[in-house]
């Protein structure tokens, strides 16, 4: 059992309204102060607590009552999912790169992806800080990837598709881990539920995320996308 990331010892005490506490990664009960935000971030918002040019912030879009964080970064010009929350233990273990917690993405593309460049995508791109880990990756349309990675690096996403020749027109996150939401519009955000926070908590846990519910290479892991999103996938 740990008590805010430490293990406890006998006799350890906690306090509900503030301490996390879990038992081999998987939290007990939600304290009344924690919050857990899913956002939709649009374009043109940055994604940290403050911005020395002023530009509008991922944290000026939720709730302030109780000071938050976003997990991890989507760029300027991304757009989708981004959980924001003040359980800095768990926001430790999600952008942990040893965790590994999945991210999937919807991405437009330059030009159409021939099925040798989605090989390359999928084995791992030579970027300048490394080959990237092997990622899901399906064709949903001619210029349409869409993206499963769980390495976290800067605008991994873009420069993968720009070291194979497709630039990025336009990328949107549709998955954290166990996170999703259609219905969330750019700028809307909820609040996590019990389940899911407790699912992020085992995902996190487990660095293995969602493979638990949609099995080891099961593709696609979710329905297929419609409408904006183009239709079923192919790889
Ligand atoms: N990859 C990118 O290139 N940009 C993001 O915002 C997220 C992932």
């Amino acid at each position: 059992m740990r008590v805010n990331g430490q293990v406890a010892r006998l006799g350890a005490r906690a306090e509900p309204d503030s301490d996390t506490v879990d038992v081999d990664g998987v939290g007990i009960g939600v304290a009344p102060s924690l919050r857990y935000y899913l956002l939709h971030k649009p374009t043109g918002v940055v994604s940290t607590a403050d911005d020395p040019q002023g530009r509008p912030t991922v944290v000026s879009l939720v709730p302030s009552d109780q000071r938050v964080f976003p997990v991890g970064r989507l760029d300027l010009d991304t757009e989708g999912l981004l959980l924001l929350t003040n359980n800095g233990p768990l926001t430790h273990q999600l952008t942990h790169p040893s965790h590994g917690v999945e991210k999937e993405y919807m991405v437009w593309v330059e030009g159409s992806p021939a099925r040798g460049t989605l090989r390359i995508l999928r084995q791992g791109v030579e970027l300048d800080d490394g080959v990237t880990a092997p990622a899901r990756v399906a064709l949903v349309a001619p210029d349409l990837l869409r993206l499963v990675i769980h390495e976290g690096r800067n605008r991994q996403v873009r420069r993968m598709c720009e070291a194979v020749g497709h630039p990025v027109r336009r990328l949107v996150r549709i998955r954290i881990g166990p996170l999703s939401d259609r219905k969330l519009k750019p700028g809307q955000w909820r609040e996590l539920t019990v389940a899911e926070v407790r699912e992020l908590e085992q995902a996190a846990a487990a660095g293995l995320c969602c493979r638990r519910r949609t099995g080891v290479g099961r593709w696609p892991p979710h329905e297929p996308i419609t409408a904006a999103g183009g239709n079923a996938c192919r790889s």
